[in-house]
């Protein structure tokens, strides 16, 4: 029964208040659809500097262990969600959310500050649901320091692995500094390359675990995709489940989405081309309506695979396509995309830099949209891209393979392309496949109208998760 069910949901990020990649989305999604669901859902978030505070009040502060004086400053969203912000300046008020000498600190106190606002106030909640590493010592405190809490001790908790890639790895000292004892740092539990790893913490002391996907619940559990961590994963795969994560279609939808230039719909597509127009003015290409433009949308890092898109310059320029790029990563990936834009900057263009907008404007106003992944857990924009009728051409691999159908000309099933390889070749040979179908525009239609009907939306996943809810509690 949802409508008993308590869920505090500690999260890094979260939409609107910081968002670096899909986990925010979910952050903000899928409470709401367990909300919706009748369960009654906190959030806890860092309070970071970037944020401002919407409607709501303080509730008090405590001293948390290994981290000093924290804030509670509590909102409620339209969506019935409860927010809690975890205030604590001198770790948290920074230009970045990640990558300080001092991160293991910071997201300890994030974890024990979580567990700490709801044992103050004499709070139980059923289920404790943590993500990713930053917030892997959640299931771990909740053992090692909190079983004969007379608030928190049995208390569940479930610990969703975003990445398996981020693993939050430290030196075995910081379970001093925090702590926690010292036996901590063994194989059996965080221990882990001579350190500690957060995420394999998580991964270890959680009732539960989950994944974004199923084929990415399979896939770390094997040598390829497992990071290092497939032997852990592996030990708990009686209890690790993959749940596909869904879409917000409030959010992302062409025919109520208000950055867009022309509203469209399945019924009516007319309003997609004015938006391909927008588009190729926004990047600065001109206006021919037939070449097809494929967008792209990504944190440009090696598990996304655009260092093979850029090393594919040569058979990419012979192409009769446009590209365009919007992303935020490594440099080199950077450079050589962007030198695909300076050989044909009437046909490739690129932004390096995070734009909300031109991310929606991307998604309505490209015919294709490319995810050559090497790994990806979930991946979110590939289920955007099909509600905008913008075919994706995908690597085969995680939550890729779970949401994109080849399309098959004959049958005129499917939504997308999938290619196996992760090089030139196989990029090459789904963009031909993709080129090839967008010749005949009957099909192309047809293959757009697919994509749109599908239906990833959160309460099916939300269902879902309120079953691994249960299933948690049962195991305390
Ligand atoms: P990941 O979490 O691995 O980055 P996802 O596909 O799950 O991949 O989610 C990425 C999210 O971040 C999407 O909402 C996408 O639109 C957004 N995003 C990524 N890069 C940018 C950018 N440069 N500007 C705007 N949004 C971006
Ligand atoms: C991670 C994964 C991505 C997934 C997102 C949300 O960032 O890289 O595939 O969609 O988390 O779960």
């Amino acid at each position: 029964m949802p409508g008993s069910l308590h869920v505090a949901y500690i999260t890094p990020e979260m939409v609107p208040f910081l968002k670096t990649g899909g986990l925010a989305d979910v952050s903000a999604a899928l409470p709401k659809a367990l909300a919706r669901l009748g369960c009654r859902v906190t959030v806890v978030l860092p309070r970071y500097g970037s944020i401002t505070l919407p409607p709501g009040e303080f509730r008090g502060q405590t001293e948390v262990p290994g981290g000093g004086t924290t804030g509670y400053f509590v909102a409620r969203t339209d969506d019935g969600v409860e927010v809690v912000f975890v205030e604590h300046p001198p770790f948290f008020d920074r230009p970045r959310p990640y990558g300080w000498d001092d991160d293991p600190l910071r997201f300890a106190l994030l974890a024990r500050a979580g567990l700490e606002y709801f044992r103050t106030r004499g709070e139980r909640p059923d289920v404790f649901h943590a993500h990713d590493w930053q917030t892997g010592l959640v299931p771990v405190d909740l053992k090692a320091l909190y079983w004969d809490d007379p608030t928190l001790r049995r208390t569940a908790s479930v610990f969703t692995i975003h990445n398996v890639a981020y693993q939050g790895v430290f030196g075995t000292d910081v379970l001093g500094v925090l702590g926690l004892p010292g036996h901590l740092g063994a194989p059996f539990a965080l221990g882990y390359g001579g350190g500690i790893s957060y995420l394999k913490g998580g991964t270890e002391f959680a009732e539960m675990v989950s994944t974004v996907s199923p084929s990415y619940a399979h896939e770390i559990q094997g040598d390829e995709h497992g990071f290092g961590l497939q032997e852990t994963v592996r030990s708990r795969s009686e209890d690790v489940v993959g749940i596909l994560n869904g879409v917000d279609y409030e959010v992302w939808d062409p025919s109520a989405d208000p950055y867009i230039v022309e509203r469209y719909s399945p019924d009516d597509l007319a309003g997609k081309g004015r938006c391909k127009g927008d588009l190729l003015a926004a990047f600065g290409l001109a206006h021919s309506p037939d070449l097809p433009v494929v967008g792209v949308t990504s944190r440009l890092v090696w598990q996304k695979g655009f260092d093979v898109v850029a090393g594919a310059w040569w058979d990419l320029l012979q192409r009769p396509v446009r590209m365009v790029v919007l992303g935020t990563g490594d440099e080199g990936v950077q450079a050589g995309l962007a030198g695909l834009a300076q050989r044909e900057p009437e046909r490739f263009a690129v932004r390096f830099t995070y734009d909300e907008d031109l991310a929606h404007r991307i998604m309505a106003g490209a015919d294709m949209f490319l995810m050559p992944s090497r790994s990806e857990p979930c991946g979110l924009t590939q289920m955007y891209a099909l509600r905008y009728g913008t075919v994706p051409i995908v690597r085969s691999t995680g939550g890729l393979v779970d949401t994109v159908e080849p399309w098959n000309p004959a049958t005129g099933e499917g939504t997308g392309f999938r290619f196996d390889h992760a090089d030139g070749t196989g990029l090459i040979w789904a963009l031909d496949q993709a080129l090839d179908a967008h010749s005949d525009r009957e099909g192309w239609e047809r293959l757009m109208r697919n994509g749109m009907a599908k239906d990833f939306s959160w309460e099916r996943s939300a269902r879902e998760y309120v079953d691994v809810y249960h299933r948690a509690r049962e195991k305390v």
